[in-house]
């Protein structure tokens, strides 16, 4: 992609501009009293730099949290929250400049300050590029769970830049692509081709963004607080969640991505199963998924722990298990249940598949 693109949805405006030009428009415009802008300590080092000098930036606080899944708390917040209070008011506005962990801790400080003062999204890492930064939802963990605490929030602007990918780490930006691999599933054979194509060119990275934003914001545009459609986003999580948890419990963590991979490749096997389907539907997926992302490692004698995980989980329904399945690519269900011993299925396939 050459230049920049404006994406707009019903509810959110994404610049995708690596010269920042927009950005640099929305603070010559703004009127804002203060200027608080929040990063991990990653993202002070080396973002807030050309961030600050881009943007021309002269009075404005900065504050800073550890890296990591930990600082997403409200201990964290309530620690921003202090900070904020002596120079923020309602005409201020919080700039999160980091990855999804500063996106959604951010977002969440952001809505709820004085009842909620404006907020923008500078993401810095591919994955709050193409998921976290966009939609609307922010979030802190509690009680040892995930996103327990929320709200659902737009900013005013999110800003989007590859320039900052320079520096993440490779396997950061592989697990990235997991989710874009499945936002290009759910988006249809034509967004799935074009995905596989240019999967390993990094030079068009910023129109492989654009494709992942534009359908993104589709979905939260016809259901924003996850109703219906936007469930779909859940694809490759039910199993992907489980074994992400499961190796993180044998203190063997994974990356997330890496995880809904192999939970992606498990809920394809289950819906061929589910509907019945024949001739191998989606065996270019699954070579390209197979291919691309690292194993998960587990065996036969440990699929009980692993769906142990999924009947457990606090999301089901009253109970039941409603995995997202694929009818075809482009095709998703969301409200299908599932008994747990298919879902055991999937995983020694999973096992046979990656034993071959
Ligand atoms: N709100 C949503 O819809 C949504 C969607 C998906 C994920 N999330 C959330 O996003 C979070 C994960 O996001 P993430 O993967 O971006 O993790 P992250 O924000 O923790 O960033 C990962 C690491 O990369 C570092 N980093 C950030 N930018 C960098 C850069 N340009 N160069 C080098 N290092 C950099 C960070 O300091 C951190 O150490 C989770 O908390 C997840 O729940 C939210």
């Amino acid at each position: 992609m050459s230049g920049s693109k404006t994406i707009k949805g019903k509810f959110q405006r994404v610049y995708i501009d690596a010269e920042f030009k927009s950005l640099k428009h929305f603070f010559r415009k703004a009127d804002y009293s203060s200027i608080i802008i929040l990063t991990d300590s990653n993202t002070e080092r080396l973002c807030l730099p050309d961030f600050i000098s881009v943007c021309k930036l002269k009075n404005y606080l900065s504050v800073s949290i550890p890296p990591g899944e930990q600082s997403k708390c409200l201990a964290t917040a309530e620690k921003l929250w202090e900070q904020m209070m002596p120079i923020a008011d309602r005409n201020s506005v919080l700039v999160n400049l980091g990855g999804g962990m500063i996106t959604d801790i951010g977002g969440f400080v952001a809505s709820v300050f004085k009842r909620g003062i404006d907020f923008i999204h500078v993401p810095t890492t591919l994955l709050s590029m193409v998921d976290a930064s966009i939609g609307g939802k922010t979030a802190v963990d509690f009680a040892n769970h995930k996103n327990q605490l929320g709200t659902f929030a737009q900013p005013k602007a999110v800003f989007i830049s590859d320039g900052w990918l320079n520096t993440l780490p490779a396997e950061q930006l592989l697990s990235a692509k997991a989710e874009m691999a499945k936002q290009a599933m759910l988006a249809g054979t034509k967004e799935w081709q074009k995905f596989i194509l240019n999967f390993d060119n990094e030079h068009n990275i910023s129109d492989q963004i654009c494709q992942a934003v534009e359908f993104k914001i589709k979905i939260a545009d016809k259901d924003l607080v996850e109703k219906s459609v936007r469930k779909q986003l859940n694809f490759g999580h039910t199993i992907g969640h489980a074994l992400e948890s499961f190796c993180l419990q044998k203190s063997k963590p994974v990356p997330h991505g890496f995880a809904i991979a192999a939970g992606m490749i498990c809920e394809l096997n289950l819906s061929e199963n589910y509907y019945g389907l024949k001739a191998n539907p989606f065996g270019e997926q699954l070579e390209f998924l197979n291919e691309k992302f690292p194993k998960i490692n587990f065996n036969e004698k440990e699929i009980d722990e692993i769906t142990s995980f999924i009947a457990n989980d606090k999301k089901n329904n009253h109970g039941k298990i409603k995995p997202v399945l694929i009818k075809r690519i482009g095709k998703p269900e969301w409200d299908a249940e599932v008994k747990i011993e298919m879902i055991a299925d999937s995983l020694k396939k999973y096992i046979d598949a990656y034993a071959k």
